[in-house]
């Protein structure tokens, strides 16, 4: 019998839409083989360069009414020393995509080929952190600079290429439009929203960097409009992510034409049991309407 649930980006072979978002638990192999034991489709390591990188200091993270703000600074321990981590990670049915960043296309070719070597199914370019100078979004948001990183990660490996858009541009479709022309495999939208907050008592921003990236169900709205429009503008798939909590929300992401999700913040408010929770949802949601399969309803709400 074939599994509704299943899905594809370019080669890579998913068993359900479900994916770890990059930043949370994707530190450690054992941390990411629990998420894929708890039913997620497949993984993304958070993102790594080059060199180990210390990051921003505390604080690196503020809880608010609807969400979490983040600003770590791309903390890592360097894409070499992710070798040991991909020992448990390899004996799993389910890819570990590499999120990795780079300050030049040099940078991203380099460390997607070491990616590669050591294991992994595709590699996401985070072109798209809110506020590290230098990189992502200050190189996600220039469609030449952003054509050349994919363009030369492309002639460097020969597994799927993802690019993570930043919603912090004027139109996000130009963004998308450009890593599809460079040879992108897939887009991946969206990643957080520049934002901050300030503390009353001590009159200043809370974040050690003030700056940071909202996340969680604050944002749903605005990356699914992204992934509605985007899906006008490629014919590349397109992995939605932002503010997904629960099978409504990944459903109304499919509809406006994700293949696949991802869950990040989610994992934060409930636990890592919410990637089966929202199979689950989607599967009867599919049974419920009457729909064969995940592809019965990509894309379904530009046709009504
Ligand atoms: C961070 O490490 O500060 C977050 C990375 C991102 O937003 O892409």
């Amino acid at each position: 019998m074939t599994n509704p649930l299943a899905t594809q980006i370019a080669d890579l072979k998913l068993s359900n839409p479900t994916m770890l978002a990059a930043g949370v638990l994707g530190y450690t192999g054992l941390s990411m083989k629990r998420v894929i034991e708890s039913g997620a489709g497949a993984v993304v390591t958070k993102s790594m360069g080059i060199e180990p990188r210390t990051g921003y200091g505390n604080p690196t993270v503020v809880q608010t009414d609807c969400g979490l703000l983040n600003a770590m600074g791309l903390p890592n321990p360097g894409i070499s020393h992710f070798e040991e981590e991909m020992k448990e990670l390899n004996k799993l049915n389910a890819p570990t995509i590499f999120s990795i960043y780079g300050f030049s296309p040099e940078d991203f070719a380099e460390v997607a080929k070491i990616a590669v070597e050591i294991g992994a199914a595709a590699v996401e370019l985070n072109v798209s952190c809110p506020h590290v100078k230098k990189a992502g979004a200050q190189v996600g948001s220039d469609p030449s600079l952003l054509m050349e990183i994919v363009k030369q990660v492309k002639s460097q490996i020969e597994k799927p290429v993802i690019v993570k858009l930043t919603p912090n541009v004027t139109d996000i479709t130009e963004i998308a439009k450009a890593a599809q022309k460079a040879g992108a495999d897939a887009i991946c939208a969206i990643n957080t929203v520049k934002a901050m907050a300030i503390d009353p008592e001590t009159c200043k921003p809370i974040l050690a960097n003030k700056y940071g990236g909202l996340s969680g169900t604050a944002i749903k709205p605005i990356g699914l409009r992204c992934v509605y429009d985007i899906y006008n503008a490629v014919d590349i798939p397109i992995i939605g992510c932002g503010g997904i909590s629960n099978w409504q929300d990944a459903v109304e992401y499919l509809l406006a034409g994700a293949c696949a999700l991802q869950i990040g913040t989610a994992i934060a408010f409930q636990d890592i049991t919410v990637f089966k929770s929202v199979t689950d949802g989607i599967t009867n949601y599919l049974e419920h309407k009457g729909f064969n399969n995940l592809k019965d309803i990509i894309g379904l709400a530009h046709k009504t």
